[in-house]
């Protein structure tokens, strides 16, 4: 449905009285309603650069989820506000790692004799706490868009560890990336469940893996299945599968493409005209896509829509609402990670934004 015109008014007015004071920052999978008044756009690799960016900025108003506005808080000065429009926008990921759960495990790796030779490498989907257990043990953060890279230097020879990565907190961007670009076998990762006892795993189990992953997931990217992609080769001959690395590693084996939201982007722009797509990712996005792209057939991956429940929490009244009060003077659901985690969260972050 097309906006309210009133609160359109509202929000340009707003924008427009707070003028360089405030940048807004917009995630792929926000609303066409939020991705109208963003100055940036970007996955989270280039929200985290972009926020970095930006110190004239007193107000960085973050469209977006909770983990991304911490990242920002952390990136940015102490004088800069970072502002997330509806403080209930969460990612239910990055809930499923708690700093005592993490804790815990790494008494288990240390039991077992291996938290020595584990190099924590961590999903910038996490919490602010779980960034600075990472920094505290010498790991990185990686997005879909370099946990390539933030892998292989993990493993590098006169790298970290060289040994063994405690992947957090989701499975299958572990997974996907440790088979699909470093060539590991699955058998190679075992599944840490912070529900069991010891994870589930003996130590022994430990001793032999390359990778441990933690057991967390998206619950959107999840919904996409082998189905899903049959399903569509089916019905559109010649379809281009294209998934984010967040869908299970049977979908991402037997899809055409993997990448980032901004992969997924740059690659529908490459494009040919008359060219077929299903695109295994978050539907705000892929509706946009499909409406950039009118001569190119782009389908959502699976029939059932699913939209990001917590990104879709954000909206124009939530952003009016910040806008206003700014303009106002008055800050509102400011996010603001404590001195020590920053410190730690920091590192992990700047090493991330170090990688080759
Ligand atoms: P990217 O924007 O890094 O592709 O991540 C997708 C996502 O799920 C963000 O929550
Ligand atoms: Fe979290 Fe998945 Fe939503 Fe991204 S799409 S914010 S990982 S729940």
């Amino acid at each position: 449905a097309p906006s309210d015109p009133d609160l359109v008014e509202r929000a340009r007015t707003a924008k427009a009285k707070l003028g360089e004071k405030v940048f807004i920052l917009g995630h792929h999978y926000q609303r066409d309603e939020v991705i109208e008044f963003a100055d940036v756009t970007g996955d989270s690799f280039k929200l985290a650069r972009d926020a970095a960016g930006r110190p004239e900025a007193e107000y960085i108003v973050f469209c977006g989820v909770h983990f991304m506005a911490e990242s920002a808080d952390i990136l940015t000065s102490e004088a800069q506000a970072v502002i997330l429009p509806d403080l209930a926008a969460g990612c239910s990921m990055a809930d499923m790692a708690t700093a005592e759960q993490v804790a815990e495990c790494w008494d288990v790796l240390t039991e077992a004799g291996v938290a020595d030779v584990t190099v924590p490498v961590s999903y910038m989907n996490s919490s602010a706490d779980i960034k600075a257990f990472t920094g505290r043990h010498g790991g990185t953060i990686c997005t879909s868009s370099n946990a390539k890279r933030a892998l292989e230097w993990a493993f590098a020879e006169g790298g970290p560890r060289q040994n063994k990565v405690l992947f957090l907190p989701d499975q299958h961007l572990g997974r996907n990336t440790a088979v699909r670009d470093l060539g590991f076998s699955p058998d190679d990762c075992v599944l840490y469940n912070p529900h069991k006892p010891n994870g589930g795993l003996t130590a022994e189990q430990l001793r032999a893996a390359k990778m441990i992953l933690w057991r967390g997931h998206c619950s959107v990217h999840g919904r996409f299945s082998l189905d899903s992609v049959e399903d569509v080769r089916a019905r559109i001959p010649g379809v281009n599968v294209l998934v984010h690395p967040e869908c299970k590693h049977e979908v991402v084996a037997a899809a055409d493409q993997v990448g980032s939201t901004e992969y997924i982007i740059k690659a529908l722009d490459a494009a040919p005209a008359g060219s077929a797509w299903a695109i295994g990712t978050e539907l705000n996005l892929v509706r946009r896509l499909a409406k950039a792209h009118p001569d190119k057939q782009i389908v959502f991956l699976d029939k059932t829509v699913c939209f990001c429940s917590t990104m879709n929490r954000i909206d124009l009244p939530h952003l009016v609402w910040t806008l206003e009060s700014l303009a106002d003077g008055k800050v509102v659901n400011r996010i603001q990670v404590d001195k020590e985690t920053e410190h730690f969260a920091k590192l992990a972050l700047e090493r991330m934004l170090a990688l080759p």
